[in-house]
This record gives C-alpha cells, sequence and structure tokens, in this order.
C-alpha cells in the first residue's frame, strides 16, 4: 500500500514571518491527516518554518536545488545546505523551473542525484504544455522526461523519489485534468518505470497530480487508484484551504 503524500508549493509567496503564521494555523488542522504532509517553503523560510513545525507531523520541504555540491554559482543553493536545515524533501524540475529558467531533462536528472546524495527525499514534476496536450502528444512528452529524469538512479534511489505528474496547462489556470485523464496519464508514468525497473518498483512509487487541485476537487482526484496525492500551489496559500485538501 503506498502512503498517500499531499504537498504544498507555496512557489515565490510568503515573508519568513507568514510562512510562521501559517503553518502554525496549519498544524492542528491536519493533526489527524491520514497521508504524508509537506510545505515546500521558499529558501528564507526554512528556518523560521522549520521552528514552527515543531510538534507536527508535517514535513519541510524546498522548492529547488543545484546540482553541484559547492562553488561558483551565484545565487544557488546546495543539497548541503539544505540538509543541515534539516529539510526532508526537495521538489525538482517544476514546470516553472523549466519554463522561466532554462532547466532541462539534464540538469533535471543532475539535481536529482545531487539531492539524494546527501540523503534529501525528491518530488520531482513531469507534464505536457496545452500546445502538446492538443497535439496529443502528453504520453510521449511525459515518458521521456520520466526515463530521463531517472537516468543512472538506482531501485534503492527509487524509494526516495516521488513524481508529481503536472499538466502545465492546468496549473494556476484553475482547469483541471479530469480524474480519469491524471489517471491514465499517471498509469503511463508508472508503467515506464516499471520498464525502467521492475512491477515491484512501479507499484511501491508515489506519483501526485498537480495543477489546480483544490478542497473541492481533492476527494474525486485522490479517489482514483494511481493518484496518490497532490502536489498543491494556490491552494495551499491558506491554511483552511490546504487542510481541506489534506484531509480529503
Ligand atoms: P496550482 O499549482 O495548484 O496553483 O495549479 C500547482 C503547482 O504548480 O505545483
Amino acid at each position: 500500500m503506498r502512503k498517500p503524500i499531499i504537498a504544498g508549493n507555496w512557489k515565490m509567496n510568503k515573508t519568513p514571518e507568514e510562512a510562521k503564521n501559517l503553518v502554525t494555523e496549519l498544524g492542528p488542522l491536519v493533526k489527524d491527516a491520514k497521508c504524508e504532509v509537506v510545505v515546500c517553503v521558499p529558501f528564507v523560510d526554512l528556518v523560521e518554518t522549520k521552528k514552527a513545525l515543531r510538534g507536527t507531523k508535517i514535513k519541510l520541504g524546498a522548492q529547488n536545488v543545484h546540482w553541484a555540491e559547492y562553488g561558483a554559482f551565484t545565487g544557488e543553493i546546495s543539497a548541503t545546505m539544505l540538509k543541515e536545515l534539516k529539510v526532508d524533501y526537495v521538489i525538482i524540475g517544476h514546470s516553472e523551473r523549466r519554463q522561466y529558467f532554462g532547466e532541462t531533462d539534464q540538469t533535471v536528472n543532475a539535481k536529482i542525484k545531487a539531492a539524494l546524495s546527501k540523503d534529501l527525499k525528491v518530488i520531482v514534476c513531469v507534464g505536457e504544455t496545452l500546445e502538446q496536450y492538443e497535439a496529443e502528444e502528453t504520453i510521449t512528452v511525459v515518458s521521456k522526461q520520466t526515463i530521463e529524469a531517472f537516468k543512472d538512479i538506482s531501485k534503492d534511489e527509487l524509494k526516495k523519489i516521488v513524481i508529481a505528474y503536472e499538466p502545465i496547462w492546468a496549473i494556476g489556470t484553475g482547469k483541471t485534468a479530469s480524474p480519469t485523464d491524471a489517471e491514465e496519464t499517471i498509469s503511463v508514468i508508472r508503467k515506464t518505470i516499471k520498464r525502467l525497473y521492475n512491477t515491484a518498483a512501479s507499484e511501491a512509487i508515489r506519483i501526485q497530480y498537480g495543477g489546480s487541485m483544490n478542497p473541492k476537487n481533492a476527494s474525486e482526484l485522490m479517489a482514483m487508484p494511481s493518484i496518490d496525492g497532490g502536489l498543491i500551489g494556490g491552494a495551499s496559500l491558506n491554511a483552511q484551504d490546504f487542510a481541506k485538501v489534506v484531509n480529503y
């Protein structure tokens, strides 16, 4: 049985003070959650958030990491730095990073390796653009992204990785993939993992859906057999809304 995982992706929202207030409100609201709960916050919020999470079961996540261990990479953050702050998860390859910051399947793969080498867990994002969706290229695009992301990642390391399937046209748009469409694509991703590793690995890996998931549609998405959780943007910025998704 896969334990569902629901993660908030705050993106570039919330100051450290606001982060503290949000998680302080969130803690009691999700204390009986049956799923794993994660908040992925901006780098500068990590310290305050970690403190405010004390005594809760909520895990801490970052939204990006660099592939190098250290060095002349102005403005970047390493896996060692995140580890020292006791970060549990890091999102890698979010479509906004791919779209606005030049991330490629190769850098995504390098970043996954860097994170795993410091014992961080990974949420790796895949998903098609609207254009690719309309051209019925979803399966091709998502399969390729998955294959490239997992290059030279061992079966053992796989246990530390969660995949988030996020159709780009559904992110922040209020348009959600239908539960059956999301289920179908996620099943294809699972089959890709089976081809790359084996049946046991494909049945063990958790795959989230992301893209305008909210209190209204969470339960029907979570009811799909292959959907193991959600990566939540907009609806994670409000404690009440995020708690409703978590307690779907
Ligand atoms: P959204 O964002 O929930 O606001 O659509 C999801 C994401 O980008 O991870």
